[in-house]
């Protein structure tokens, strides 16, 4: 079956002294499920120094392009020279801030997967729309996005080495969570849309996640796990959300 994944989006948070003091209290001693830490791109090294212990390194964003005359960018490669196996794209601050449309997460997408990094994918609709009742086609264009920019040839085979978060964008650092069932319901659609592919990708939850809700969450059938923005920036906190995952 799926492991569940609980991955930190520390977003532009941070600093050593903040790394060091994170990792000497974070606590995942006999834990199954699969961690991610995705620190700004400077403390990667720091990380990278102490990966071993239970969990894997994710970056925040990628470039789309390879290499180049590309000012600021950085590479699936150079992530992947540092150690790192996740790339988080499509989040919703970087579509609605930088202005990222679904073609350039779908093209950031297939470079992480092209270049041997899993990406996790961000979905998720705004309050507008969810009052609007277009969330699930909201989400069903963001992933179609994906599957269009892969073309016909490569099928199902788009998902099998890929995770999704949904993250409904009224619930990002708000302290509004979707209820477990609003979320469940989202999730299963998400899986039924991601073809034969589906059964086996991890779902996350994101959107206010904290110790006290993680493990309603987590009884739902299709949430795989979280991720995970202000909690995880108190190490036990976010060391009881993994705790709560398995
Ligand atoms: P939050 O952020 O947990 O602070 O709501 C989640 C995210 O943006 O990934």
């Amino acid at each position: 079956m799926r492991t569940p994944l609980v991955a930190a989006n520390w977003k532009m948070n941070g600093s050593r002294e903040f790394a060091e003091q994170f990792f000497a209290a974070l606590d995942l001693e006999g834990l199954s499920c699969a961690v991610v830490i995705c620190p700004p791109y400077p403390y990667l090294p720091l990380v990278a120094e102490k990966a071993g212990e239970g969990f894997s390194i994710g970056a925040q964003n990628l470039s789309d392009e390879t290499s180049g005359a590309f000012t600021g960018e950085v590479s699936a490669a150079m992530l992947l020279d540092w150690g790192v196996r996740y790339a988080i794209v499509g989040h919703s601050e970087r579509r609605s801030l930088y202005g990222e449309s679904s073609e350039l997460v779908a093209r950031k997408f297939h470079a992480a997967q092209a270049a041997g990094l899993v990406p996790i994918l961000c979905v998720g609709e705004s309050l507008q729309e969810r009052e609007e009742e277009r969330t699930l086609e909201v989400i069903a264009s963001q992933l179609q996005a994906v599957t269009e920019a892969a073309g016909e040839s490569a099928g199902g085979d788009v998902w099998s080495r890929a995770v999704i978060a949904y993250e409904p964008v009224w619930a990002i650092g708000t302290g509004k969570t979707a209820t477990p069932e609003q979320a469940q319901e989202v999730h299963r659609f998400i899986r039924e849309r991601l073809g034969n592919a589906g059964a086996a990708v991890q779902i996350l939850y994101g959107g206010s996640v904290k110790a006290g809700n993680a493990e309603a969450l987590f009884a739902q059938a299709d949430i795989d796990g979280a991720l995970v923005g202000g909690a995880s920036l108190d190490a036990e906190e976010f060391s009881k959300i993994c705790r709560a995952a398995g």
